[in-house]
């Protein structure tokens, strides 16, 4: 992002011609984030799996009159979303008791999140976690229903999901797992 100009920031659904060379995940442990990022999401959105959405600034379009869908933006973050379903032992389903005899629930995945290493707590990531849940909770829950938003956190992540309302799954094994479960439960967030 260039300093003297406030960025415009927009998310958008990947394209082949967004600039995901120049993308840093950060160290080592981030690496898979930016192999993904480069060798995986289109291919993955091409098939149908997985759909990923990543923010631009649109300031870098200099000339209004270039084609914005074919314009090789620089990635600043992205996210990937899936299609998902959820074991919640014990969870209390509220006016929904019926649901609990199923073993799994239905979810959306957050599947990847990530933003660029020399840009993050800049908001960036508060903004893409917004757009999926808005997304979950707006478009895809009321066309096919939808209980949940849930992703398997990186531990250092888990502060973050905890800041944009996710809660850890409450059990001894999850609490444990190298990734754990967080969801957060779109019926919560009904207003009446
Ligand atoms: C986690 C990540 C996506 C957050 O993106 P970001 O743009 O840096 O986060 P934001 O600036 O939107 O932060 C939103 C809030 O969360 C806080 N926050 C961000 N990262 C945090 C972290 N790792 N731990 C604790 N709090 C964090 C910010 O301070 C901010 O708090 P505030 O609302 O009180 O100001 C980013 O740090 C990242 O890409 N990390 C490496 C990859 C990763 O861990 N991805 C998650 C995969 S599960």
């Amino acid at each position: 992002m260039d300093d003297a100009v406030q960025p415009d920031l927009h998310i958008i659904p990947l394209n082949q011609f967004h600039n995901h060379k120049r993308f840093k995940s950060g160290g080592e442990q981030f690496q898979p984030l930016k192999t993904f990022l480069q060798q995986d999401a289109l291919l993955f959105q091409d098939g149908c799996i997985a759909q990923t959405y990543v923010v631009i600034d649109d300031n870098q379009r200099v000339n209004k009159e270039d084609e914005s869908n074919s314009f090789p933006y620089k990635i600043l973050g992205y996210i990937t979303l899936t299609c998902s379903q959820v074991t919640l032992s014990d969870y209390d389903l509220g006016d929904c008791a019926r649901a609990e005899r199923y073993e799994y629930l239905p979810a959306v995945k957050i599947a990847r999140l990530a933003v660029d290493a020399r840009i993050q707590k800049l908001g960036i990531g508060a903004m893409l976690f917004g757009h999926a849940l808005s997304m979950s909770m707006d478009d895809i829950r009321p066309l096919v229903g939808c209980r949940f938003l849930i992703t398997d956190a990186k531990r250092d992540a888990i502060d973050f999901y905890h800041k944009q309302g996710m809660e850890l799954l409450d059990t001894q094994e999850n609490q444990e797992a190298e990734h754990p479960i967080m969801f957060i439960d779109l019926f919560t967030l009904l207003s009446d």
